[in-house]
C-alpha cells in the first residue's frame, strides 16, 4: 500500500487529499497543528495516522520525523500555507505579516522536505510534490497588489526546482502543483473549484509523475505552467 504524508491536513485541500487517499486504501499520515481538534480529519475512513506538526516549528518537525522513524513516503505532500494579506496593496504591505508568511509557506516546505528526504528516497514512488499556486507564475504576473502570497509562491516554485536537482541522483520527483482557485477558507465561497474536484485533478496529475517531470511547475491538471 503506497504511503502519503500530508501537512495541513486539518481542513481545505488537505483534508480533502486525506479523504481521498484513504478512500483509495493509502497508508495516510496526515499532519496538522492540533490533532485533538481536527474532528473532521478523525472521522474519515481508512488507514489513517494523526500525528501533531507546526511546519514552522523545529521542535514540532522532529518530533515528527521521530514518530515516522524507518517508515517510507511514497508521496510527499507539502500542502500547509497562508494567505495572510488578501488583496492587499503595495501601500498597505505588511512587514512582519510577510515575514510569518514566507517562513510558513516557502521556508518550511523545504526544511520539512530535507528532513523527510531520506524516507522518500527509500519510497516505492519517491514523489515530492508542493502545492503552488498559479499566481506564483512570474511570467503571469501582469498586475500589481497581492505581493506577499505571490512572492512565496514564486519563491517556493525556485526552491522546488532546486530541491529536484539536490535529489535527482536519488530519484526523487519534486514538482510545485497548482491546485486552481478552490472553495476552502483561503479561497473563499466564490471560488470556482469544489476541493473535491481539485484534489481529484492534482491527485490525477500526481499519479501520473515520471521522473522527466522533476523540476517543472504543473497545473491541476499535469500541463507545465510558465515559471
Ligand atoms: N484554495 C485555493 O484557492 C488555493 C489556490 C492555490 C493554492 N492553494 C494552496 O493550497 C494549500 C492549501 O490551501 P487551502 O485552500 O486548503 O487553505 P486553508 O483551507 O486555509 O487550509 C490551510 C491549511 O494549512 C495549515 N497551516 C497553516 N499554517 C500552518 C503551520 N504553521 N503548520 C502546519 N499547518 C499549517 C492550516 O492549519 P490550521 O487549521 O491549524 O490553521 C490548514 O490545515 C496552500 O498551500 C495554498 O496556498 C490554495
Amino acid at each position: 500500500m503506497p504511503s502519503v504524508l500530508i501537512t495541513g491536513a486539518n481542513r481545505g485541500l488537505g483534508l480533502e487529499f486525506a479523504r481521498q487517499y484513504a478512500a483509495e486504501g493509502w497508508r495516510v499520515i496526515a499532519a496538522c497543528r492540533d490533532p485533538a481538534k481536527a474532528h473532521d480529519l478523525r472521522g474519515l475512513k481508512g488507514s489513517l495516522e494523526i500525528l501533531a506538526l507546526d511546519v514552522t516549528d523545529k521542535h514540532s518537525v522532529g518530533n515528527l520525523v521521530d514518530a515516522l522513524g524507518t517508515s517510507t513516503i511514497d508521496v510527499l505532500l507539502l500542502n500547509a500555507g497562508v494567505h495572510l494579506q488578501k488583496d492587499c496593496s503595495l501601500e498597505a504591505l505588511n512587514e512582519e505579516l510577510w515575514q510569518r508568511e514566507f517562513n510558513v509557506n516557502v521556508i518550511a516546505p523545504l526544511l520539512l522536505a530535507r528532513r523527510l528526504a531520506d524516507s522518500v528516497a527509500r519510497s516505492d514512488l519517491r514523489r515530492i510534490v508542493a502545492i503552488s499556486s498559479g499566481s506564483g507564475s512570474i511570467q503571469n504576473m501582469k498586475a500589481g497588489g497581492n505581493h506577499a502570497y505571490r512572492a512565496c509562491k514564486a519563491a517556493l516554485n525556485a526552491s522546488m526546482k532546486i530541491l529536484a536537482s539536490d535529489l535527482a541522483s536519488r530519484g526523487v520527483t519534486v514538482v510545485p502543483i497548482a491546485p486552481g482557485h478552490t472553495r476552502t477558507d483561503m479561497g473563499g465561497s466564490n471560488a470556482p473549484y469544489t476541493a473535491e474536484d481539485s484534489v481529484t485533478r492534482v491527485r490525477g496529475a500526481i499519479g501520473r509523475l515520471t521522473f522527466k517531470d522533476s523540476g517543472t511547475f504543473l497545473s491541476r491538471d499535469g500541463t507545465p505552467l510558465p515559471w
